[in-house]
């Protein structure tokens, strides 16, 4: 089995996140680098966690006219991320103009194409705020419809949240690849994530990669940590 965690380096400096990266490089699966660590480091860091072996998970959740996207993920590509964020509301010309370049690059770099997950409806928004931008207010639904969306463009992989995976494996085809956020375990409830499930329960409920930060890079050792997360996984 691949090893399903991925590290969220939501640290402020390229130091730290490499000191992060070298410690736990042999425990993780991946490396999640995000609009904070990426518009302060640029895409060194990116390269410099590359160097560790690791995969990285490149999460800047595109969103733009297609012709933008596509280039920006043939960018990524040539930097040799392994996963990268569109947002599925940017609409079906977008996500297919996102996998296309991500196939295309891949083969011109002699690489495997990168695992492009579609991002649908944020987890910060609620029914209210969905009405007042114009859609649907029921997020259960806009879920749905935009994760349906992103399988009929070909897109091979989501994100959601903890909660969401149930009810989206019921209507997604079984090769399309779930990452999920919002995992915590039993000792560090006490954040700002609402509705999580442990690392266990994830992968049991559906998932195949899980996001973790805090509970990992805010940890007194965050090695132990990460290992001790792995052997609950019984891999
Ligand atoms: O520290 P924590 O484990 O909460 O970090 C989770 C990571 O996943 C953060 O980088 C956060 O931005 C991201 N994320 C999330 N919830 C979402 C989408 C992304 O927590 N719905």
């Amino acid at each position: 089995m691949q090893n399903p965690i991925i590290v969220a380096l939501d640290v402020p400096t390229t130091d730290r996140a490499l000191q992060l990266a070298e410690q736990l490089a042999p425990f993780v699966g991946a490396f999640k680098i995000g609009s904070e660590l990426f518009t302060s480091a640029g895409p060194d860091i990116v390269r410099a966690i590359r160097a560790t072996g690791a995969s990285v998970f490149l999460d800047l959740k595109f969103h733009d006219i297609p012709n933008t996207v596509a280039k920006a993920v043939a960018s990524a590509v040539r930097l040799d991320v392994q996963m990268i964020t569109i947002h599925t509301s940017g609409g079906s010309q977008m996500m297919r103009a996102a996998e296309k370049a991500a196939q295309e690059t891949a083969l011109q770099s002699g690489r495997n194409a990168p695992l492009v997950l579609g991002v649908t409806v944020l987890t910060s928004l609620d029914g209210d705020e969905l009405r007042e931008v114009g859609l649907d207010n029921n997020v259960g639904r806009q879920v749905e419809r935009l994760a349906t969306l992103a399988s009929n463009c070909d897109l091979r992989g989501l994100v959601c949240s903890p909660l969401e995976i149930v009810g989206l494996r019921q209507i997604l085809p079984r090769e399309m690849q779930l990452v999920t956020p919002g995992i915590r375990t039993g000792s560090d409830k006490s954040d700002d994530q609402k509705r999580t499930l442990s690392p266990r329960e994830a992968m049991e409920a559906g998932a195949n990669w899980l996001v973790i930060g805090r509970p990992i890079y805010g940890a007194e050792d965050p090695r132990a940590a990460a290992e001790a997360i792995l052997a609950s996984l019984g891999s």
